[in-house]
């Protein structure tokens, strides 16, 4: 497929990673960084931000799913690969084949690989997933129900070769006083673990705890790696969200699409489905080739978003279509089919936040990233 600057497109500022990774480096101090880069890199392209993750010197990468890490190892990735989420049993054999290192979901899910690794004489790489308040995988071990035997014998199963422990925070985001308590108590969990594990004669391994919020708010905890996805594209999941350390960031994605068409409407003449917007007076209405299946959300529809064309603000009007949406450029002279627009990012001394499109949905940057849609070609920022 020819990719081009052609219909809708998102550029990344590969360059600006390596920004953003001595950012990270500079709060977590000897702290190594293991690259989050599932869900192709939130949108961002995994291969490409592997890549660049790679010549940073960063030697440990983690996605959430076998064909994920596949697909890395395909395009010669060959650093260290955690895979965060759930390989089914049917799958074991690839792990090993593509040289890979499973989290264990659970003592049921860690006995059920060792049986397979038995029967096929192999033995399996793995990290320890430690459940100290995320809820989600591992093994629990709280303040109401500390299993630390089921953590003793997964490190003790005879086929699998446990060569870390993680667990995760929920709101290392959130300030208040709860929050901080409860990530603190996660934090000191957490060490309990290790500590009960080195009592007992048994190497935890490689250690990791932060994400991006647990690397800006909790700053150089001194585990062996921490595991930061936004925070090396450049962005946090919500602007609004008070942190207490201020990070230098550079936001790597734009987005941009053309002018297809350009017209006057009339007063009262109505533009898109729903016919939500009719016009006050004669407008020039220009129609631009981006829309909700292209990652624009449909929710943010007449919710005054502003777009950068000739390097000025004009706003959205009407409801945001599959694949096409109008602007009011009533206020710029001169605009004509081609013409570039800017979605995300900047045009002259003008800027469009990814925050401000996932304000008005009410999501976070997250989300708003990882559903810009494959049709998006994903080019490396222009000179
Ligand atoms: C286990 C785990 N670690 C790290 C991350 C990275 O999170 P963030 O992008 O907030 O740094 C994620 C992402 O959701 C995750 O699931």
């Amino acid at each position: 497929m020819l990719k081009t600057y052609s219909r809708a497109w998102v550029e990344i500022d590969y360059e600006a990673i390596k920004h953003n990774v001595k950012a990270i480096q500079k709060r977590v101090g000897k702290t190594k960084i293991m690259g989050i880069v599932k869900a192709n890199a939130y949108g961002h392209g995994d291969v490409a931000c592997a890549k660049k993750l790679v010549e940073c010197g960063i030697d440990f990468l983690a996605v959430s799913s076998l064909d994920e890490a596949i697909k890395l190892r395909n395009n010669d990735i060959k650093v260290d690969i955690l895979i965060l989420g759930y390989t089914p049993k049917i799958l074991f054999s690839k792990l090993n084949e593509y040289h890979l290192i499973q989290t264990l979901i659970s003592l049921e899910y860690a006995l059920m690989l060792n049986d397979y690794a038995k029967e096929h004489n192999e033995i399996i790489r793995a990290h320890v997933k430690v459940d100290t308040g995320m809820g989600r995988i591992g093994i629990v071990y709280n303040d109401h129900n500390k299993n630390y035997d089921d953590i003793k014998k997964e490190y003790a199963l005879s086929n699998i070769k446990v060569e870390g422990i993680f667990s995760h925070f929920p709101v290392s985001d959130e300030l208040d006083i709860d929050s901080v308590d409860f990530t603190k108590n996660q934090i000191k969990l957490y060490n309990e673990v290790l500590e009960k594990l080195k009592d007992d004669g048994i190497e935890p391994g490689l250690t990791h705890l932060q994400n991006s919020y647990g690397i800006i708010n909790y700053g150089d905890l001194g585990y062996d790696y921490c595991r930061p996805g936004l925070l090396y594209m450049g962005v946090t999941s919500n602007d609004e969200i008070a942190t207490n350390y201020d990070m230098d960031l550079r936001p790597i994605l734009s987005m941009y699409t053309n002018v297809s068409l350009v017209k006057t409407i009339q007063k009262g003449d109505s533009i898109s489905y729903g016919r939500h917007f009719i016009a006050p007076k004669e407008m020039r209405v220009a129609t631009i080739a981006i829309g909700y299946a292209d990652g624009l959300p449909r929710l943010i529809s007449n919710r005054g978003l502003e777009v950068l064309i000739h390097e000025k603000r004009v706003p959205i009007i009407g409801n945001i279509c599959m694949d096409q949406c109008m602007i009011d450029v009533s206020a710029v002279p001169d605009v004509k089919i081609g013409d570039e627009v800017c979605v995300i990012g900047r045009q002259g001394s003008e800027t469009v936040k990814i925050d401000t499109i996932s304000r008005l949905a009410k999501t976070i940057n997250n989300e708003t990233l990882s559903k810009i849609t494959s049709r998006v070609d994903r080019l490396e920022k222009r000179k």
